[in-house]
């Protein structure tokens, strides 16, 4: 297991290219099991959960060949059964649920385990395909769908108590495009990578409008084709970073990203004190960090509210930005782990009921500090780079699960980064 080392201090200038999502190409390479014919996917990330995700498209039978950023993927001949060892160990897999159903008539998924930012239900998943008339069984850990006369239009209404379900969407609107008649999906999510989805979707032949929108309807078609789909940039890598920039940076620019997608996460920046530019096309943007810092009140929210996924990152930005910030996560309550490593780092930060009270510091100070999920991983490598001395975050890992090469993008903007192996 690697760890990284961050020795604070350095000041990040310059500029780096913003990867390709994870989150838009999860869900489309599982849905490149709609068709038997070639689906050529660019901008996919190179991190470990889409190498999981390829590897359970190849366990399933798809051939797939990867060069650098480009995917192709095959479904000739597909299995029903997704692979317990290999979707036990990424929840996302669930994608693969609602493609095989509707491809195969039968979809066999191991239900996914939870997770540190908390309990991770499919019953939204289940609940829209069941609509669609597959019936749900569990045996041994696994979902068991099966749709013997095929698949029905139906209208279903995906809200949870937490609001919409992005993957759960994913699901219901893939299985959907197979679906004889209309599907109405109410209360759907509307984030930016459910629209890149639904394009790609749509270009192998689906008929889906209201993507992005809370409604979403779909007319079943007999069969999708082969297509080619370059995925949008990731929105959470790029937020990540720009909190860095104005963590620690001088003028930093990010490139290959994109402003319509951007919104809340760049209001929050610019609410706490620093300026965010972006160029005319909104493809580029440069952070300059403020001298008038000032806490700010958070509300986590579906899209295109603020994120979950770059709550951790803001709370390591507010933790030394003078004042008091109240973070809420109205998605994932728990989702709180990177807040005790940050306190071992000197910061004050009081979390009670899903609610983190931030009182901004004057500096952090290394520690040894450990990662447990994906985005607190990086709200740990974003304060150790203003803190003082040298912090070591093990369990490397969780970072490499969702952002591409972050220690060279570190290195190529000035800061002082080392990846070691952990003996
Ligand atoms: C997606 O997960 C993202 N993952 C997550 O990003 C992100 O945090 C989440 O959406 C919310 O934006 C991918 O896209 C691969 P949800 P997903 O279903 O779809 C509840 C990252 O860091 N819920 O939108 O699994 C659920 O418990 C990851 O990149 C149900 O109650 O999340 C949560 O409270 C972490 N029943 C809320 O809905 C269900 O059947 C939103 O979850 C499904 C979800």
């Amino acid at each position: 297991m690697d760890k990284l080392i961050v020795h604070g201090g350095a000041t990040l200038r310059g500029s780096i290219n913003i990867s390709g999502s994870k989150n838009a190409s999860l869900p489309i390479l599982a849905g490149a099991i709609l068709t038997g014919e070639d689906c050529i996917i660019r901008r996919v990330p190179d991190v470990s959960d889409t190498n999981y995700m390829i590897q359970i498209l190849s366990a399933l039978g798809a051939d797939v060949e990867r060069s650098s950023g480009t995917v192709r993927i095959t479904c000739a001949e597909i299995s029903d059964e997704a692979p317990y060892e290999l979707v036990r160990r990424m929840r996302a897999s669930i994608c693969v649920m609602g493609p095989l159903l509707a491809r195969k008539g039968r979809a066999v998924v191991s239900l996914p385990g939870g997770c540190v930012i908390g309990d991770r239900p499919v019953d939204l998943h289940l609940r829209g395909l069941e609509a669609l008339g597959a019936k749900v069984e569990f045996e041994g850990g696994n979902i068991i769908l099966t749709a013997k006369d095929g698949l029905k239009g139906a209208e279903i209404d995906l809200r949870g108590t937490h609001g919409p379900t992005v993957l759960g969407t994913d699901n219901v609107m893939m299985a959907a495009t197979l679906a004889e008649g209309i599907t109405v999906i109410e209360s759907a999510a509307a984030e930016p990578e459910v629209l890149d989805l639904a394009n790609f979707l749509n270009a192998m032949g689906a008929k889906i409008t209201g993507a992005g929108t809370r409604r979403i309807v779909i007319e079943g078609v007999k069969e999708l084709k082969g297509v080619e789909h370059t995925v949008i940039p990731d929105r959470i890598e790029a937020g990540t970073f720009m909190a860095a920039a104005a963590l620690a940076g001088e003028e930093v620019k990010l490139r290959r990203v994109c402003r319509e997608h951007m919104k809340a996460i760049t209001a929050a920046i610019e609410q706490s004190g620093h300026r965010v530019e972006f160029n005319e096309a909104g493809d580029v943007c440069t952070i300059h960090r403020g001298d008038n810092l000032k806490g700010v009140d958070l509300v986590t929210a579906p899209y295109p509210g603020y994120p979950t996924d770059m709550q951790a990152q803001m709370t390591a930005l507010l933790a030394t930005t003078p004042g008091i910030s109240v973070i809420k996560d109205t998605i994932f309550p728990q989702r709180f782990m990177h807040c005790a490593e940050l306190k071992r780092m000197g910061a004050d930060i009081k979390v009670d009921n899903g609610t983190a009270i931030v009182r901004g510091v004057e500096k952090l100070s290394a520690a040894p500090v450990m990662a447990s999920d994906l985005r607190a991983s990086a709200a740990l490598v974003l304060a150790a780079l203003t803190a003082t001395g040298s912090t070591q975050i093990s369990r490397l890992y969780h970072i490499d699960r969702g952002y591409e090469h972050i220690d060279e993008k570190l290195l190529m903007l000035g800061a002082n980064v080392e990846r070691v192996k952990e003996r």
